[in-house]
């Protein structure tokens, strides 16, 4: 596996892989690696012949300091996981690199981050298509692999490739989880083993309103609350929201008519660490 620092050591071997004919993976991510993250990159071994999996904490995506000061950097042991999971080239830029110069150009992805994330987190997708963008430039990926467990960020990355017409086909990879169904994150590191004991409730509050969803016995909202009121029990959990959204355009539902596939999304703090999670449910 090869270790590339800089963009232009990025730029000449994608290059020269595409002039060889071989097809490009890229799978971004933050570090820290999980499982979640390497399913993602066996997938793209199984489809292209190079994978390119860049780490990189992106400061411009993260609204809240302290998160990104505490975010987990494992580069050495992210390096270990890479090589025998099928990544040709580890992509592993500096601050300075990825960014020389701090950026002006803004990002507005209309309703689609008025919602989730997009509220609760400002500057955050803009931070997220700024150097995925970059990313995408770089390295003139075939395909691109994320995660669902991101959902928002799924959706909002199918635009930025839609309206800046990058030439790559988007593969989205189911969330991985734990046994007792937590999502893997690279935050969960971080949570205290109280903390780690309640949290695959955030999963189970999913679980509940997806049952009542297909159900169809009771309105969105009261779905909704079920899944409220099965976390409010836990005082440790802290609910920053919890949507029946349309999974395709990610607006609140208040009518099971007004959709055939709904997205239960939350966020959640458990002793300062915030935790995303989503259930996708065709009914
Ligand atoms: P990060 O949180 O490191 O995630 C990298 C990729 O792994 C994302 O596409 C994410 O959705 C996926 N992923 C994370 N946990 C997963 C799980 N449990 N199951 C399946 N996939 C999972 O998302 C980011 O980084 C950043 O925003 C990034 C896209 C790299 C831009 O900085």
């Amino acid at each position: 596996m090869e270790i590339l620092n800089t963009a232009t050591a990025l730029q000449a071997r994608t290059e020269e892989w595409r002039r060889a004919g071989q097809r490009i993976g890229l799978v971004p991510t933050m570090g820290a690696l999980h499982e979640g993250h390497l399913q993602l990159v066996r997938a793209a071994a199984q489809e292209c012949e190079v994978v390119v999996v860049s780490v990189f904490v992106n400061p411009t995506q993260f609204n809240n300091p302290d998160d990104f000061r505490l975010y987990p950097r494992l580069p050495e042991a992210d390096a270990e996981l890479l090589a025998p999971a099928g990544c040709t080239a580890l992509f592993l830029p500096s601050v300075e690199e990825m960014y020389p110069q701090s950026t002006v150009l803004q990002f507005s992805f209309g309703k689609l981050e008025q919602v989730m994330e997009g509220t609760h987190r400002p500057g955050h997708f803009n931070g997220v298509a700024t150097v995925v963008s970059k990313l995408f430039h770089m390295s003139r990926p075939h395909r691109a692999y994320f995660g669902q467990k991101d959902l928002q960020q799924v959706t909002i990355v199918r635009q930025l490739i839609a309206d800046l017409s990058f030439d790559l086909e988007l593969v989205v990879f189911p969330t991985v989880r734990e046994a007792d169904g937590l999502a893997m994150s690279s935050r969960n590191r971080r949570l205290s083993a109280e903390a780690r004991a309640v949290a695959p409730r955030l999963y189970a509050a999913l679980q509940l309103a997806a049952q009542r969803s297909t159900a169809r016995a009771v309105s969105p909202e009261e779905a909704r609350q079920a899944a409220l009121d099965y976390l409010a029990a836990e005082p440790a959990i802290e609910v920053e929201y919890l949507e029946v959204a349309d999974a395709r355009t990610l607006q609140p539902v208040t009518e099971w008519q007004e959709t055939k596939t709904v997205a239960l999304c939350l966020a959640a703090h458990l002793g300062g660490v915030r935790l995303i999670d989503n259930l996708v449910v065709t009914l």
